[in-house]
């Protein structure tokens, strides 16, 4: 399809024409075109409002009337690439406009003639601006919860080492055989407080190292299918959970995989104490873009949703925080764990939320390349 600039004076009837301008002017993709030069021969009603000048004064004008000179010579050199190469590049833009800087992935192509010589460029821009404010926000998210990890990991390991000297102590103490009623019993409650404090140097190391991870091919759908069992037992929470048949293998620490879904799951049970469903779907994905620092590539894509009250928009982005809770007894771990252990298998979390309608946990993790393998016990004897 060949796209012409519009022409004044074009003949009442050429409907083709006025289809294709209709066609262009309603789109959200910026449009132009331009001659070797450099003069703008088409744009469309998108570039006419980013840009905030009607088309007439457009037309006609080069980058450098128009655009600060770096960013007009940036242009001129992607229009040469495109000539020199005599096809379509794609390339990505942030652009000062009247409304602010904005960000664009642009296709820019070059038009041939009969003889196949170029004889203009022209360029389609998708404005990605709020997509690119998202990823560099999830990217330092990633980033300070690594930080916080590698600093919560170094106290993590020198706390457990004082609670195991004073537990060392303290069972000492318990053998002495005059220790008085009163004094015993406060021999007890710290042997107690000191069997928590090393539970929670533990799970601040999980959230922090996650200990080795022990991998192997394995298959979800088991993991995925019992983990309710585990977890909403004795709950008014009913779970559905949706594991499809040729549904990828995965390259993961099972035990720290399970420990995922509990803590979601956990957090479910807890948002909705009056009973509801939980609902755990697996599926196939295929990552084309790169997402979060996330390699395009073959993922499993876990989604793990409840009808509780939700969460709320003001503490949304902080719910991955270590020791970030709402709750009374919380301990602000469960998460942050769930983050580190699915970024250490090299995959994401994201929370989305609308309050009163539940919230919905996604996570992806790498395929594994092979199929999981049978399990062994559970082929029958040859007769
Ligand atoms: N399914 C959910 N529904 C509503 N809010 C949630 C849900 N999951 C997490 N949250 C919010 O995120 C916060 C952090 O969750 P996280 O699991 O890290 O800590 P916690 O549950 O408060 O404590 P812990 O898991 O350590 O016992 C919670 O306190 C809660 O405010
Ligand atoms: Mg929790």
């Amino acid at each position: 399809m060949s796209v012409k600039p519009r022409k004044p004076g074009r003949k009442a009837g050429d409907a083709h024409a006025e289809f294709l301008d209709g066609l262009l002017d309603s789109t959200r993709l910026v449009i132009y075109l331009k001659d070797l030069d450099g003069r703008y021969l088409y744009v469309n009603r998108r570039y006419e409002l980013l840009s905030g000048a009607p088309r007439a004064v457009i037309l006609g004008k080069r980058d450098h009337d128009l655009f600060p000179k770096a960013v007009a010579d940036l242009f001129r050199e992607q229009d040469a690439l495109v000539v020199s190469n005599r096809k379509a590049l794609e390339f990505e833009e942030t652009i000062p406009l009247p409304g602010g800087v904005l960000s664009f992935i642009t296709e820019k192509f070059p038009l041939l003639d009969e003889k196949g010589a170029v004889y203009a460029t022209g360029g389609f821009c998708t404005e990605i601006t709020a997509q690119k404010k998202r990823a560099e926000e999830e990217l330092f998210k990633i980033r300070s919860l690594e930080s916080l990890g590698f600093l919560a990991g170094g106290i993590a390991h020198d706390f457990n080492n004082h609670v195991t000297g004073i537990m060392g102590n303290l069972d000492l103490l318990g053998r002495e055989a005059e220790l008085a009623g009163d004094a015993r019993e406060m021999l007890d409650d710290a042997v107690k407080i000191c069997a928590k404090a090393g539970a929670l140097a533990h799970q601040l190391r999980t959230f922090a190292d996650g200990g080795t991870p022990v991998r192997r091919v394995f298959a979800l759908g088991p993991l995925l299918r019992g983990a309710p069992r585990l977890v909403l037992q004795g709950s008014r929470v009913r779970d559905e959970v949706d594991a499809p048949r040729g549904l990828w293998a995965v390259h993961a620490d099972e035990t720290q995989i399970s420990q995922v879904l509990g803590n979601l799951l956990v957090n479910a049970r807890e948002a909705m104490p009056a009973g509801g469903t939980v609902s755990i779907r697996a599926e196939n994905h295929v990552l084309a873009e790169p997402t979060a620092d996330l390699k395009p590539g073959r993922y499993v894509r876990i989604t793990v949703r409840d009808d509780g009250p939700g969460i709320p928009a003001a503490i949304l982005s902080r719910i991955f925080d270590p020791y970030f809770s709402s709750k009374e007894r919380g301990s602000g771990l469960g998460l942050s764990i769930v983050h580190s252990v699915v970024r250490r298998h090299g995959g994401h979390v994201w929370a989305e939320s609308v309050a009163g309608r539940g919230a919905l946990f996604t996570f992806l993790l790498p395929a594994a390349d092979g199929k999981p393998p049978r399990r062994a016990g559970k082929r029958r004897p040859r007769p």
